[in-house]
């Protein structure tokens, strides 16, 4: 049984780290002009670093902090300079030097206009040795006769990141000038600014040089005004060695062999770029090799190209993001209105990339996993990822880059409405998957349980309050790109999608932030829509607060009313909120007869409205889950709807289905309704056959499998899952001719998955079998790996917690040879499926030898090891008995200690657990807990809810599984 909850437990984390990944790697920024003269410079910046340090550092509230008297240690560039154009040159060097370093050389210009008198030029730079000139660190000169000051004094404030350069007399208002410097830099493996990538072909090491700018990397690679709003034109060129080839944001002219410091080296020169955000700046030198769609037969005027490693090309894994890459972009082109704005698209399969993908303009990059594909090889979860990810991207293109916001505060308009396309996007591309409906699963559910927290934040931050580079970056998370994308959405809807895309291109509209004003003008032209308050006014509400609120509908008085949603009830809000935690909320509903209606709550109660039932009806509000709250009901309602689902389940639409048991889990959490009730929304499920209702049931239970699974509530929660699987298990067996055929539908192959794991794991006659069956054939030809892509996950796990050592072994030595990533994945996760205390024991073992387990996969690995309920006691006394060795040997780089404690304790619901967590924070107290300090201290408090939880609900929820599986099946 243990390893339903694993793979449950597995489910969730790939979910996390997809979404992990999407809010790293997708970038950035949006829109304050949509013009085609967007060459609007920094004049519109705004005044530097005016109101001091953010918030978030907690100063207390009593000390107002001071604002830096020198420019130079503000955060913000000062607004007295605006560039125009630079002209860079680098030269990466993909051989060490003697002294076993990567580095790149480079010199730069940059053009730039005084717009306020000033004797001081500050400009970004950080991380590169700058070259002296007669004691400065640049050189000044004057353009159209400007007279040039002399330069008193140079220096790089580290700190700040800038290079600071102090001149004799003042620069004058209007005139411009040019900043020249030289520079070495190293081309670490650090995987930011302009970095290393290495990987393995026939033998042979090759080295790539790649860039990663945003969110303020720029400034490692050479001099720069980096804030996204300082937009300028930039003239590329790129030194390489011969039989390399070099990209950049833009076409380059023909490459020729020159001799520089007597070696013959190629140099490629770039086209100008349109005037651009110096985040969104790429260049790479590799040995890829690339395909496109042969001339003639493309629709496009650009014609895209995929670049990848040589052999990943040769096997094809290009073809499905090229084949894609049209119809995204020709359907982005409609939905703008407005054509792809560059002469090339470039996207490029990165060995080495910290995040998913970098909308760089005209490159972007990827990692391997998000663009890649082998039919053979990736599922289709893997095949949905490529193209999510690369319709956010393409999104991107028109709406960040071509349009960019102002700040960085504003960076969830960028991504959220990029998140939200993705989904129009690829489902232009792959129309029958309903990719649509799965918003609600993959955003909306998933960043509703992190904004029903007392610690989330909202939406929006002011832009005084993100200033350094890590406030930046922390910005990048999943209320960013999750919660934007689910209210935009929303608005999207009540406003409905065509106006929402006429709104983004409607004619000589500044697109604002909180004004609207698009949106607006397009509502003025259509009397229609017929809003009760402006469009600034309801989205202020959703934007300028954190959290959403918990409708609550009396059906038999008609009273509505709305409430802050907290997961814990008792948990204390301290943020301020202008709106006192009241949203105007659109509320679709329906009754029996189906017809929809729409009704704005736009205070904290109306007791009179029209949501009444009836004998014999029932009512669904939240129609499709369009907007971002949750939906509560008298008891008689849900009981009705409960009898609903029993009966006539396709009468409630399939997305209202997985709402409805969300909203009693998540409610029963917040103690707003009884556990029972939210069991119960389960109970229907032996009739189900959708996914989107078994994968938010799977999910939610996986709590109540943590909390019992070591308990004797196991066995007949066991037994009540195993009669509620079991028809889908049938079903899908009869649907596959008996396992010989996919599914066509696309999520009906993920719910197969959903069929397989659950049965296998709750004992369902049959599956075992299957399972085992396969992978014995398996292991008696290991060339010949016959089980579909879509089922190994579930399959290897299965069949490792059937087998023991041979079957161990096997999987062992196929996750040595492995030579697709995704695999190797799959076959980490199962390894830790066994129920064999030893193998385990010995896989833990594993974790600490980099050369059986990379390092970077150490905390994934010992987490899995950790959901299994077998392998928890035994990977905590591993990490007790380890922790100083972990501490010191892994604590760089990629290991997660955070996530390795959360992992580690997630399923700790007892006082002896308790008291065992209290001694190891004693016990290593001088040591410290570095990163994982905050997950420490959660664990604890998760450690201590938990118990209340258990001594709460476990007599009823045992009572109760009991008896649902005593009663008859029919
Ligand atoms: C540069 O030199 C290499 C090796 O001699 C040759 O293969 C290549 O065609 C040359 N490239 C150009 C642009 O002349
Ligand atoms: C939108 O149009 C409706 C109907 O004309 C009007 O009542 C409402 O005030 C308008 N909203 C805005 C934001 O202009
Ligand atoms: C709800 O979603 C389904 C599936 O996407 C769709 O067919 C249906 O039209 C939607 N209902 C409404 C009222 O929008
Ligand atoms: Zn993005």
């Amino acid at each position: 049984m243990f390893y339903i909850s694993k793979a449950v437990a597995v489910i969730a984390v790939v979910a996390a780290v997809g979404a992990v990944a999407t809010i790293i790697a997708l970038s950035v920024v949006y829109a304050q002009e949509k013009a085609k003269n967007e060459v609007t410079a920094p004049s519109t910046t705004g005044p530097p670093a005016t109101t001091g340090s953010p918030a978030t550092t907690g100063l207390p509230a009593t000390t107002t902090p001071s604002i830096p008297k020198e420019p130079w240690k503000r955060y913000r560039l000062p607004d007295s300079l605006a560039p125009i154009s630079y002209n860079v040159t680098l030269w990466p060097r993909l051989e060490p030097n003697k002294g076993g370093l990567y580095i790149f050389t480079g010199h730069s210009v940059v053009v730039f206009t005084c717009v306020k008198e000033t004797d001081l030029i500050i400009i970004h730079s950080n991380k590169l040795n700058l070259t002296r000139f007669q004691d400065h660190l640049a050189k000044l000169s004057g353009l159209d006769g400007a007279t040039v000051p002399s330069v008193s004094n140079s220096w790089l404030e580290e700190p700040t990141q800038y290079l600071v350069v102090q001149l004799s007399s003042k620069l004058q208002a209007g005139k411009s000038y040019e900043l020249y410097t030289e520079f070495v830099g190293e081309l670490a493996d650090d995987l930011g600014g302009f970095y290393r990538s290495e990987y393995m072909e026939d033998r042979v090491k090759k080295v790539v040089a790649t860039t990663q700018m945003q969110p303020t990397d720029a400034r490692k690679a050479f001099p720069c005004f980096d804030e996204p709003a300082m937009k300028a034109i930039f003239h590329m060129t790129l030194i390489h060695p011969v039989g390399t080839v070099a990209l950049a944001n833009a076409m380059n002219y023909e490459p020729t062999n020159v001799t520089i410091e007597g070696q013959t080296v190629t140099r490629t020169s770039f086209e100008p770029t349109k005037i651009m955000s110096t985040y969104l700046l790429a260049f790479v030198v590799c040995e890829f090799t690339f395909i496109r769609t042969p001339p003639g037969a493309d629709v496009l005027v650009i014609n895209p190209l995929i670049w990848a490693r040589r052999k990943a090309i040769e096997e094809g894994q290009g073809d499905y993001a090229l084949n894609k890459t049209g119809p995204i972009l020709t359907f982005f082109e409609k939905y703008y209105n407005s054509p792809y704005p560059l002469e090339k698209s470039d996207q490029i399969a990165l060995p080495d990339f910290s995040a998913g993908a970098m909308e760089n303009w005209g490159l972007i990059t990827y990692r391997e996993t998000a663009l890649l594909y082998n039919p053979d090889m990736s599922s289709n979860g893997d095949k949905e990822w490529v193209a999510t990810v690369i319709s956010h991207e393409l999104a991107h293109m028109w709406f960040g880059n071509l349009v960019t916001m102002k700040w960085w505060n504003d960076l969830w308009l960028n991504e959220g409405f990029a998140t939200y396309v993705s989904y129009l996007g690829a489902n232009s591309a792959e129309p029958d998957w309903n990719i649509k409906d799965l918003i609600v699963l993959n955003e909306v559910h998933g960043v509703m349980a992190v904004d029903a927290l007392a610690s989330s934040h909202p939406l929006s931050s002011k832009e005084e309050d993100i200033q350094k580079p890590e406030q930046i970056s922390e910005l990048f998370d999943s209320i960013t790109y999750s919660k934007g994308a689910a209210v935009l959405r929303m608005l999207s809807e009540f406003i409905t999608e065509a106006v929402f895309s006429r709104g983004l291109s409607y004619p000589s509209i500044t697109l604002s932030l909180f004004k609207w004003s698009s949106f607006q003008a397009v509502n003025a032209t259509t009397p229609s829509l017929g809003l009760p308050e402006s469009v600034e006014d309801i989205m202020n509400r959703w934007i300028l607060q954190m959290g959403f609120p918990v409708v609550t509908i009396d059906t038999k008085t008609g009273r509505v009313s709305q409430k802050h949603f907290l997961l814990d009830p008792d948990s204390v809000v301290e943020r301020p909120s202008p709106y006192s935690y009241e949203w105007f909320v659109p509320i679709t509903w329906a009754k029996a007869d189906g017809v929809e209606q729409q009704y704005w709550l736009l205070k904290k109660e109306d007791t009179n409205t029209k949501m009444t039932i009836g004998t014999g009806e029932w009512l669904l509000a939240n129609i499709n889950m369009t907007g971002f709250y949750r939906v509560n009901y008298d008891s008689e309602n849900w009981e009705r709807l409960l009898t609903k689902l029993s009966s006539q389940h396709q009468d409630i639409p399939v997305i209202n289905r997985a709402q409805i048991i969300d909203d009693a889990f998540n409610l029963a959490r917040a103690k707003a309704v009884s556990t029972i009730l939210a069991l119960k929304t389960t109970k229907y499920l032996f009739r189900e056959v959708e996914y989107m209702p078994w994968q938010t049931a799977s999910r939610n239970l996986d709590y109540f499998f943590l909390m019992f699974d070591r308990s004797e509530v196991y066995g007949p929660m066991q037994a009540y899952i195993k009669k509620q699987i079991t028809p889908l298990f049938n079903y899908f067996k009869e649907l596959t001719l008996n396992w010989t055929k996919i599914p066509d539908g696309h999520t009906d192959q993920y719910n197969q998955v959903n069929a397989i794991s659950m049965a296998c794991s709750t004992g369902v006659e049959g599956c075992e079998e299957l399972t085992t069956g396969w992978f014995r054939a398996w292991m008696k030809d290991p060339t010949n790996n016959l089980i579909n892509a879509n089922l190994r996950s579930t399959v290897y796990c299965s069949a490792i917690a059937a087998g023991g050592v041979d079957e161990w072994d096997f999987a062992w030595s196929m996750y040595k040879n492995a030579t697709i990533a995704s695999e190797a994945d799959k076959l980490m996760y199962a390894l830790s499926c066994t129920k064999q205390p030893w193998l385990l024991n010995r896989y833990l073992e594993y974790c600490l030898d980099p050369e059986m387990i990379r390092k970077q996969d150490a905390t994934s690995t010992i987490v899995y090891i950790a959901s299994n309920a077998i392998g928890q006691p035994l990977a905590w006394d591993f990490i007790r008995a380890n922790w100083n060795h972990l501490f010191n040997d892994y604590g760089g780089g990629s290991f997660s200690f955070g996530r390795l404690i959360n992992g580690v304790t997630k399923r700790f619901s007892t006082e002896f657990e308790y008291k065992q967590l209290q001694q190891f924070k004693e016990d290593h107290v001088e040591g410290g807990f570095g990163s994982a300090t905050m997950a420490l201290e959660q664990a604890l408090e998760r450690t201590k809810a938990n118990i209340n939880w258990v001594s709460l609900n476990k007599e009823q929820v045992l009572a109760w599984f009991t008896n649902e599986t005593a009663s008859p099946v029919y």
